[in-house]
């Protein structure tokens, strides 16, 4: 024995239905049939709608010149691993970036570095940094031979300028697209730490060439 309420929602469907089924498939210029128009249409811009107010017709606005957002790190040597002066790269790790208490030590940027080397660089340089990633794998597999990221272990890439190693991450190289739009500063850093502990943990002589 069904309820009076359950008894009335099914007939509210079978009265329903044949409503909605008779609008699929056709067309109509008509605007969507909204119920609760509420906040449907509100007088404001959509992504790049056409403006009649600005002189430019751009309802996204470009930044004013010059602007720089806060939270951005503008010391060269920390932002781009590049000297003051812009007369070459950074040696070594920025000592405020060792120190940063974030990490609190050499120890804890090599480990966290190897975390994020993992999620970032492990699919094309591999674990050991010998260039042998999985992408690299089916690029080639696939036909790509250009694609082939080099071996960390190198003398070329032994000697690079710590700052180097940072810029590459930051800005990529040729088929190595950049990172600084997802990798922070501080987890680059920690990145061009553990590419070092990696250099160390393979010393000249037994690279395995891939
Ligand atoms: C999508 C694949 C890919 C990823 C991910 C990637 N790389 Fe590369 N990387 C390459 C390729 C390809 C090259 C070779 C570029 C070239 O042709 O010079 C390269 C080159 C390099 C070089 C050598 C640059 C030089 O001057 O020769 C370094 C150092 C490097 N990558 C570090 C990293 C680090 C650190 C990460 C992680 C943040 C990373 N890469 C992530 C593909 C990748």
């Amino acid at each position: 024995m069904k309820s009076l309420p359950q008894l009335v929602c099914g007939l509210a469907l079978v009265a329903i239905t044949p409503g909605l089924a008779g609008c699929r498939g056709s067309t109509s210029k008509e605007s969507p049939i909204v119920g609760i128009r509420n906040m449907y249409d509100q007088p404001k811009y959509d992504v790049q709608e056409e403006s009649s107010f600005f002189a430019d017709h751009r309802s996204m606005r470009p930044l004013v010149d010059g602007v720089i957002s806060t939270e951005e790190e503008i010391d060269p040597r920390l932002a781009q691993g590049r000297l003051e002066d812009q007369s070459g790269y950074v040696l070594t790790i920025p000592t405020e970036i060792v120190n940063d208490p974030k990490f609190g030590g050499m120890e804890k940027l090599v480990a966290r570095g190897q975390a994020r080397y993992g999620v970032y660089c492990t699919p094309c340089h591999d674990g050991t940094g010998s260039g042998n990633g999985l992408v690299k794998k089916r690029a080639v597999a696939g036909g790509a031979t250009a694609f082939a990221p080099p071996t960390f272990h190198q003398d070329r890439i032994r000697h690079m300028p710590d700052g180097q190693l940072f810029a590459t991450i930051t800005n990529g190289k040729n088929n190595m697209p950049p990172y600084a739009m997802q990798i922070p500063v501080t987890d680059r850093w920690a990145i061009v730490a553990y590419v070092r502990a990696l250099q160390i943990a393979q010393p000249k002589g037994t690279e395995v060439t891939p």
